[in-house]
């Protein structure tokens, strides 16, 4: 089977390519990528050379170089995206372009081609914010109410794939996933720039209070639940994807970290809230458990002791991108 991975040398991207490569070595994966801040082809340096890969520098926006790779593959698997909250803050208008204008332009090609599944990569945020306690969870019944202009465009891009369904036929799928953490994650993100933070002897930043919970998920388990859609998965559906992480305030995982660095809350650093702040997140993900067989096999605690190894063995990977991501953050006062 031949694939098209959008957005392949991101922090999903990448690690869905490692785990795809090895585990059917008889297909072949194209990866479309413009290399943003965001991508970087470091974190490709493993599987480069593997004979089955192809990695082609370009905007999921140019519809002349979509065109040219679309044709004669039978897989799209969509990550390509601005997907930073912060800097959809700073800046909202890449996030319309790449994640709206983009999308559509892949979904043309596709159709076009006669592309035989669409998978379209979204996120939990789409459906806005819960409130704290109170033990509500999200669910493809969910109605959607993005709160930043990042969710906004996501949306926003959800609903063409689905009206590219319904209009056309075009066999599409959609997985709504809950925050990821693991190797190859930019330093900009939360739980990395907490971990890099503390390799380079800096206190972590926590953002308002620190009440605001997210449903944790180790990269791994996306990639298997996107792998479980595009094996079994019918088109036209949609599911939803979280972890096993129980209501964990950012506050409770910034302490985790810092017991595995042995150091107490004297390294934290309550700084400027977000503009917006969605509160709580949490994911219903028994559609596709009762569906397609899968749920989360990777609990919170020992991967992200492990991830923490990850980028204590890594500096080389982190550290030119850590300067960059602290410059934004300086910015912004955070
Ligand atoms: P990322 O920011 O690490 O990587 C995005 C990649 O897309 C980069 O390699 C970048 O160069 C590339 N890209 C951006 N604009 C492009 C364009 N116009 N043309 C071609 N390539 C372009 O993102 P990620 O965290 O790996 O997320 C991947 C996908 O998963 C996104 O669609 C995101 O919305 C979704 N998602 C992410 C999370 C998470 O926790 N990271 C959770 C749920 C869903
Ligand atoms: P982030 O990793 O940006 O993911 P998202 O906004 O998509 O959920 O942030 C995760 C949570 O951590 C979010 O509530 C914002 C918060 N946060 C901090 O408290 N400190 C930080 O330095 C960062 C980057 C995020």
């Amino acid at each position: 089977m031949k694939i098209l991975v959008t957005g392949g040398a991101g922090f999903i991207g990448s690690n869905f390519i490692r785990y795809w490569l090895k585990k059917y070595p008889n297909d072949e994966i194209l990866n479309l990528d413009k290399l943003t801040y965001a991508g970087h082809i470091e974190s490709t340096s493993d599987f480069a050379e593997n004979p089955n890969y192809k990695f082609i520098k370009g905007d999921i926006c140019d519809s002349g170089t979509v065109d040219s790779v679309v044709e004669g593959v039978e897989t799209v698997v969509h990550f390509a995206a601005e997907t930073h909250v912060d800097r959809s803050i700073v800046g909202p208008g890449p996030f319309v372009v790449t994640n709206v204008i983009g999308t559509h332009i892949l979904l043309e090609s596709a159709l076009r081609h006669g592309v035989k599944r669409f998978h379209h990569i979204s996120t939990d945020e789409v459906f806005g914010s819960l409130e704290l306690d109170s033990g509500k969870k999200f669910s493809e019944k969910t109605i959607y109410d993005p709160r930043s202009a990042y969710a906004a465009s996501k949306a926003s891009s959800d609903h063409f794939v689905r009206a590219y369904f319904q209009t056309y036929g075009l066999p599409i799928t959609i997985t709504n996933c809950s925050n990821n953490f693991g190797p190859f994650q930019d330093p900009e993100k939360f739980i990395p720039r907490m971990i890099t933070d503390l390799i380079e002897g800096r206190d972590v930043k926590i953002y308002g209070d620190g009440k605001n919970v997210r449903d944790w998920l180790y990269v791994e388990d996306h990639i298997k639940a996107i792998e479980a859609v595009l094996t079994k998965g019918q088109p036209g559906q949609t599911y939803l994807v979280g972890g096993m992480t129980n209501d964990i305030s950012n506050l409770e995982v910034a302490k985790m970290v810092l017991k595995i660095f042995d150091k107490d809350e004297s390294s934290i650093k309550f700084v400027k809230d977000r503009l917006g702040h969605d509160r709580r997140y949490a994911v219903d993900w028994s559609k596709i458990e009762k569906e397609l067989g899968w749920k989360p096999e990777h609990d919170f605690d020992s991967w992200l002791e492990k991830t923490v190894s990850w980028y204590r063995k890594n500096e080389w990977w982190w550290k030119p991108l850590k300067k960059e991501s602290e410059k934004l953050y300086a910015k912004m006062g955070q």
